[in-house]
């Protein structure tokens, strides 16, 4: 079982837990790909979704996740929702149980709405992005993989390219990676380096090649427009000539590298399509791997009595 009824981030969560998390996920990995339509694990369980920013992997792998393990899963679509007349946070919660929920998924632009909501809420509380602060069931679908696909995590080097200033997934894989004993390796423009970052306990690298040379495992980040006040570099196509990941840079790299990328991805700016689509990526993997850890989640958070 895991300490917290919720899980918010991995900052607050510990070795043994991220690992008791991931190993049950290698145990649903092997259901998801059995050839049978449900398992029972879930059953009489509720979960919403509750998603104020957009999505596809995150909100479709727990939906699936959820209705594989036979609860029921509802979605609540905020711009129809209650939220549209001015509900609070709190409040659509508080309606949430009302409704015996058990498990309560957020995505909001706020840092720290999921842990708001946590404390006025008896269902369990999963954060599936919260503004720059974490996206922790992503970081521990990127871990999964690579413990799958290379070996254990202690020792791993991993190289984090793109935009870390706003990419709430690169905090939460810094704290989790760290946590289990792998070497994190930071690359960005200046512009899009978080203050402070190396006190998290990641190398700053100066270069792409740097960032890349002996790595296990590199990763590309989106570049979120979305999230920009102001210009923080000159155009798309500079950013993509002097930061983004191709085959001239991959050279520097070891031959059995793996290229991974939370998703979505802008074709051409940080990452070529020819990496995006190549033999060493696993992209498309790790959307799969999202659906066994979530189910992973879903699973130790709700093995308890019911609240
Ligand atoms: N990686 C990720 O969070 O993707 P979505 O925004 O599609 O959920």
């Amino acid at each position: 079982m895991l300490k917290n009824k919720d899980l918010l981030g991995l900052k607050n969560l510990d070795k043994e837990e991220i690992l008791q998390i991931l190993d049950t996920a290698v145990e649903m990995k092997k259901l998801l790909v059995q050839n049978v339509k449900r398992v029972p694990h879930l059953q009489g369980r509720s979960v919403v979704t509750l998603f104020y920013e957009n999505s596809t992997r995150t909100r479709m792998s727990f939906e699936l996740a959820a209705k594989f393990m036979s609860a029921t899963a509802s979605s609540i679509s905020v711009a129809q929702s209650s939220v549209a007349k001015g509900e609070t946070l709190i409040d659509t919660g508080k309606t949430l149980d009302a409704l015996k929920t058990d498990v309560i998924i957020i995505r909001h632009s706020m840092g720290g709405a999921p842990h708001l909501l946590a404390k006025n809420v008896k269902a369990s509380v999963i954060n599936g992005g919260d503004g720059v602060n974490e996206h922790p069931t992503q970081a521990l679908l990127d871990m999964f993989t690579m413990r799958e696909r290379i070996s254990d995590l202690k020792g791993l080097e991993v190289a984090i390219v793109g935009d870390i200033k706003h990419s709430r997934v690169a905090k939460s894989n810094i704290w989790g990676l760290n946590k289990m004993g792998a070497k994190v390796k930071i690359f960005a423009p200046g512009t899009l380096l978080p203050q402070e970052i190396e006190k998290m306990g990641c190398t700053i690298c100066n270069s792409r090649e740097e960032a890349v040379v002996n790595s296990d495992v590199i990763m590309g980040l989106r570049i979120q427009l979305e999230r920009q006040q102001c210009g923080l570099f000159p155009s798309l196509r500079e950013y993509s000539a002097l930061y983004g990941l191709n085959d001239e840079v991959l050279k520097a790299a070891k031959k059995d590298a793996i290229i991974m990328h939370p998703g979505p991805v802008n074709r051409g700016v940080e990452l070529t399509s020819s990496l995006i689509d190549g033999d060493r990526s696993l992209i498309e993997e790790q959307v799969l791997n999202g659906v066994a850890i979530r189910m992973a989640i879903l699973f130790l958070l709700t093995r308890g009595e019911r609240k």
